[in-house]
């Protein structure tokens, strides 16, 4: 008869609830820890349980009976699982429980049961539970795609924060699955979006149709929209009552002038919150296999702006001090002044051998890496017409990632 009704879904609030669990097996091993995760007071019945839930044991996270099932061990339970290899002994739990009015989960045979455990899974905040006809590799199948989507904003959920003002939100190098999954929450709830040239743009076509984007693309040399009129743009929007994302590459701190932007909001009484992102620096490089740090290689690594040359009245960079560094040295916006710098720093003692990656457009389809050297980076950029975006690698650890290629007679 029961068989003929759909389950009739409810959520159990089972904090300081007693729940008990029989058996000890992988099955418990699975069900224990949820319950835990929601406040319950679980007490396990088994003459053996696995070693995971003997560490909980031994934590004091469960009370475990060591011996076979009494029907006294369903007294003060609110919730019961019955999971153990011995269908007597699972019936004879199922009905202790049912004599008691008291739910309960079979593992061997669901259709004995008074309760079935759904496919459960979270996302900020909201649990989502999928219960098909007792066949559990469609309902996590289903969990899955509903949690991804939510995850990835196929599923928008336009409920968050909408309260007015400015979130700066890092993309990562460029490829949208190294996007954080804050940074997507952040666009799906935004109201407008002011994006770089350099943010992870696919992420833009899934904004929906009446948020505004305003494209700041600051071209190298070129075209460009100031900082100023950047600072001005997020400020006047999130004035408007808007909740407005400004989305860079890589992590708005990072060379980003995030935090030019973070003080405008801060001088305009305007709300600022950072989401950060995977900066290039080290994303790009281990994208093609090189480890900025290695045991035994490198203790360091020092990231450094380019885009000025070494003898530039404004640099700040100390290269005479760079040069003496042993580790790994990633530079950006470095491409023009790539000559200039390598030699700078075989100058000042870096060996001429020394390795150089130079990979542009990381983790984008056009990806390329240079594999190098300081004496031969300046004749092999121009020959391969390297051409920015790209992070230079310079230090022993770019061996480590392509020993062949610097393999010494
Ligand atoms: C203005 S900086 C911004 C850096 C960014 N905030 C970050 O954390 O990655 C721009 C420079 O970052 C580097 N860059 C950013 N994305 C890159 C990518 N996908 N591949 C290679 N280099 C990248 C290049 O050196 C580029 O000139």
């Amino acid at each position: 008869m029961t068989d003929d009704f759909p389950p009739y879904p409810a959520a159990l609030r089972l904090a300081g609830r007693r729940v008990v669990v029989v058996g000890g097996g992988h099955v418990a091993q699975r069900r224990v820890p949820a319950l835990l995760a929601a406040g319950a007071e679980v007490v396990v019945v088994s003459p053996e349980v696995t070693p995971a839930i003997e560490g909980l044991v031994s934590g004091g996270e469960v009370t475990w009976h060591r011996r076979g099932f009494r029907p006294e061990d369903l007294d003060e339970a609110w919730y019961v699982i019955a999971a153990t290899n011995v269908t007597e002994v699972n019936e004879e739990i199922s009905r202790t429980a049912e004599s008691q009015r008291i739910f309960c989960v079979r593992a061997d045979d669901a259709s004995k049961a008074t309760a079935w455990t759904p496919a459960v899974g979270r996302h900020d905040g909201t649990t989502v539970a999928v219960v098909s006809n007792r066949e559990p590799r469609k309902s996590a199948a289903l969990r899955d795609r509903i949690i991804d989507g939510l995850r990835d904003g196929a599923l928008p959920m336009r409920t968050h924060d909408r309260s007015p003002g400015v979130v700066l939100v890092g993309g990562g190098p460029g490829n949208p699955e190294l996007a954080t999954l804050a940074a997507r929450r952040a666009l799906a709830d935004a109201d407008v979006v002011v994006a770089d040239r350099l943010a992870p743009r696919e992420l833009l076509s899934e904004l929906s149709p009446d948020v505004e984007l305003i494209d700041v693309a600051k071209l190298p040399r070129g075209r460009s929209a100031t900082q100023e009129q950047i600072n001005q743009v997020i400020v006047d929007r999130a004035r408007e009552g808007k909740r407005v994302v400004r989305f860079k590459g890589g992590d708005s701190f990072v060379f980003g002038r995030g935090y030019e932007e973070a003080l405008a909001c801060a001088e305009a009484g305007v709300p600022c919150t950072v989401v950060p992102g995977i900066t290039s620096a080290t994303s790009v490089p281990a994208l093609v296999g090189i480890p900025v740090t290695h045991r035994g290689v490198a203790h360091e690594f020092t990231v450094i702006s380019g885009h000025l040359p070494p003898d530039h009245p404004e640099s700040l960079v100390e290269w005479d001090g760079v040069a003496r560094l042993r580790g790994t040295v990633v530079l950006l916006m470095a491409v023009q002044n790539l000559p200039a710098i390598a030699s700078r720093l075989v100058d000042g003692g870096r060996p001429a051998s020394t390795p150089v990656a130079v990979i542009s457009d990381g983790s984008m389809p056009t990806e390329r890496t240079l594999w190098s050297t300081l004496a031969e980076v300046e004749g092999d950029i121009q020959r391969d017409a390297v051409r920015p975006p790209a992070i230079v690698v310079i230090g022993d650890v770019v061996a480590v990632a392509n020993p062949s290629r610097y393999a010494t007679a």
